[in-house]
């Protein structure tokens, strides 16, 4: 596998490459990640991965600076997994300059769920994907539905835009007990780690109870206050359990309902000082 840095480097050695799969990512890899350079080989060739921690995105609050990075291991994951490129910037190499110019995702999808409790989060998120395509000019590139929102806010940002890239989602891996894998897992104690999958099961239950039986907008909101209680009862601090409709994420009406329109279920709550989100289509 080749290490590269620089953009210019980067572009040397992909040149005349027309199928590149890419794979952006903040390092600090796991099976969500790697199921995703696997998903990356059936739709092209080569694999280009990136690990790029971005400042844009981070909030100040945020754990930027203390972000894990485990560069040497990560390194040794894609080795294993066939990556051919891994491109690996440093803040100078991808921002010379202060990055002025900014992708700005519209207010409807940018600033509700994660964009509302996370300000500026998407317009970091899409400014930096952008760059990382014009450097790679990738055919394909793969997001996980994970973060389910990013997956949208991409796929739209590459459809207005006309970028020639095809937006390949994949599924959430999880550990054995239902736990969405996440690098901010690793912030959890062990007494967190145990308690850290109810978040999932706690999505399942909204999702049974909706396959169930009534469709109302009342059982809606109430599948989503009990389950912010059961939350706030075991210790969590609930940003938001919201159920959505899955082709824009704004709220059904009841003519949704009454059409059946695919819903997804997306949560964010903090344990402690560590924040996860995760999803549930329906
Ligand atoms: P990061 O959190 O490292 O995630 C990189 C990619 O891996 C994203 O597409 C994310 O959805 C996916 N992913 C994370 N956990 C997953 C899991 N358990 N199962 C499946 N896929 C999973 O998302 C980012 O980085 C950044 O915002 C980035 C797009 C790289 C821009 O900086």
């Amino acid at each position: 596998m080749k290490i590269i840095s620089s953009i210019s480097d980067l572009r040397d050695q992909l040149r005349g490459q027309n199928r590149i799969a890419f794979v952006p990512t903040m390092g600090n890899l796991h099976e969500g990640h790697m199921s995703l350079m696997r998903l990356a080989k059936r739709h092209g060739d080569p694999v280009v991965a990136s690990i790029f921690v971005n400042r844009l995105q981070f909030g100040p609050n945020e754990d930027f600076e203390k972000y894990p990075r485990t560069m040497e291991r990560d390194i040794a994951m894609l080795e294993k997994e066939g990556v051919y490129v891994l491109f690996a910037p440093t803040e100078k190499d991808l921002y010379p300059e202060p990055q002025e110019f900014r992708m700005s995702p519209p207010t409807d999808l940018g600033d509700i769920l994660e964009g509302e409790f996370r300000p500026g989060f998407f317009k970091g998120v899409s400014t930096v994907v952008t760059k990382l395509f014009n450097c790679t000019q990738p055919r394909v590139a793969v997001f996980g539905k994970k973060d389910y929102q990013q997956l949208m806010i991409i796929r739209r940002m590459v459809e207005q835009f006309a970028m020639p890239i095809d937006i390949i989602p994949a599924d959430t891996i999880r550990d054995a007990d239902g736990l969405a894998m996440s690098s901010r897992n690793g912030y959890l104690s062990p007494e967190q780690r145990a308690e850290a999958p109810t978040l999932y099961a706690e999505l399942n239950k909204i999702k049974a109870a909706l396959n169930q039986g009534e469709m109302s907008l009342e059982h809606l909101a109430q599948l989503e206050q009990d389950c912010k209680r059961v939350l706030l009862e075991r210790g969590w601090q609930p940003d938001y359990i919201s159920i959505r409709k899955q082709h824009n994420l704004l709220p059904p009406a009841q003519d949704a309902l009454e059409a059946q329109a695919p819903l997804v279920v997306l949560a964010a709550a903090k344990l402690g000082a560590t924040r996860l989100i995760d999803n549930l289509e329906i």
